[in-house]
């Protein structure tokens, strides 16, 4: 996120039950049959089931948009939505997400580094064979034409579609599109879908996102069907799914909303665009891909209660000098904390025996090269302390 020049908002995990259904749409099935809700005796709250709608909360309470011209926000954290849990898909959920909000600020480019940041986060954890759907949806009135334009294509084709998607037919036509009924999934493969009910604003706006992607060698499909589930989409929507988890095969989704910062009460101008990405998603995609185990530079080997707390003691200091190290605190053999120094990536290995305390030094031993050098531990550690500094790059 720093490299894109994010920087972290933290808003509360409950807000308002009215600022989830305004934002998400009150036919989403979000707001519809996940939302958490909690009531008191006279407000009624909900666990947020996403982060967009409290980050643009904040985003005009505070009046950002009078204090910078492009506010670019990220979130870490959990998530809450009501729904059957099974694999991939849970009721406290954790996403990652980025949001830029600006007045004026809807740029092919702003929307290009959008993807490029959720994939390049994707591509760092390193999970492969991601696939990038994106579709545009144009502006409110491209997508009113095309919400019509479904509605005559499926009029006569009410009775082929499952009961969900009957009502939906009414309430939020889009929903069909991405129906997992295999019937509706017919019906929707059969429409005629073209993108002539875009504006040609909107059309060259999609282009110039397009080339962007195609320029920084992001691979990409358009989707027509891609329409997303919450309400407040305008212009670009994209998806990153990933073969490897099975049917809820999402990890993670995003767009542009141009006007949802003018319905919650804010400035008519400020557009913005954003994705999350489900974390637990992330981690069932990764499967085995070998983490790398967080590193310490030192690992002690002691072995009395005496050689502990001499081990201790020095590692003590050297924490205080920004050396980082640990020990195990079991009467364990020399090969197996060697075998926890190797786990735990240590650099360095300190080991502390009888010899070394009587005579008042450590032996250190580089874990990469396996030398040995013996320094002295008297007067607080300090020619050990400056070992390690002078090998900083080995640290
Ligand atoms: P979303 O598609 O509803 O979009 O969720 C984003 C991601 O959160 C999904 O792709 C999925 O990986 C993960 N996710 C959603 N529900 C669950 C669940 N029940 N269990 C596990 N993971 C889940 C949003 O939330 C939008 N706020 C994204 C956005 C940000 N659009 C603009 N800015």
């Amino acid at each position: 996120m720093a490299l894109y020049g994010y920087q972290e908002i933290r808003t509360p995990v409950f807000e308002d039950v009215h600022l989830f259904k305004r934002s998400l749409g009150a036919t989403s099935d979000v707001v519809n049959k996940q939302l958490m809700e909690l009531s008191s005796d006279k407000d009624g709250f909900a666990l947020r089931p996403e982060g967009t709608a409290s980050v643009v909360r904040s985003y005009i309470e505070n009046h950002l948009d009078k204090k910078e011209a492009l506010s670019k926000l990220f979130y870490i954290g959990p998530m809450f939505r009501g729904e059957r849990p099974q694999k991939g898909r849970l009721r406290q959920f954790h996403q990652i997400g980025a949001e830029a909000i600006g007045p004026a600020s809807s740029h092919p480019l702003l929307d290009a580094e959008m993807i490029a940041l959720a994939v390049g986060i994707i591509e760092s954890v390193g999970l492969k064979n991601s696939r990038l759907k994106i579709n545009t949806l144009g502006t409110p009135q491209d997508k009113q034409a095309f919400s019509e334009f479904l509605r005559q294509q499926l009029a006569g084709r009410k009775d082929q579609l499952c009961e969900d998607c009957r009502s939906r037919f009414e309430r939020n036509v889009f929903r069909i599109l991405d129906c997992k009924s295999e019937g509706c999934k017919a019906v929707v493969r059969s429409l005629n879908l073209s993108t002539d009910h875009l504006s040609p604003e909107s059309r060259a706006y999609f282009d110039a996102v397009l080339r962007a992607l195609t320029k920084r060698k992001i691979d990409f499909e358009v989707s027509p069907t891609l329409v997303r589930g919450l309400d407040y989409y305008t212009h670009t929507v994209f998806e990153i799914s990933n073969p490897a988890l099975g049917s809820q095969d999402a990890v993670g989704a995003g767009g542009r909303y141009n006007r949802l910062v003018a319905e919650l009460g804010g400035s008519e101008n400020v557009e913005a665009i954003g994705f999350a990405l489900g974390m637990e998603r992330l981690l069932l995609a990764m499967g085995d891909v070998n983490l790398q185990p967080s590193t310490v530079s030192v690992c002690v080997v002691a072995f009395s209660e005496d050689d502990q707390a001499l081990g201790f003691d020095i590692l003590s200091v050297l924490r205080r000098n920004g050396i980082s190290g640990d020990m195990s605190f079991a009467k364990a053999s020399m090969k197996s904390q060697m075998r926890l120094a190797d786990r735990i990536g240590a650099r360095h290995v300190i080991i502390i025996g009888e010899e070394e305390r009587q005579k008042g030094f450590a032996t250190i031993k580089n874990m990469a090269d396996g030398l040995q050098h013996q320094i002295s531990i008297l007067d607080s550690c300090e020619l050990l302390v400056n070992y390690f500094r002078a090998n900083a790059q080995n640290v």
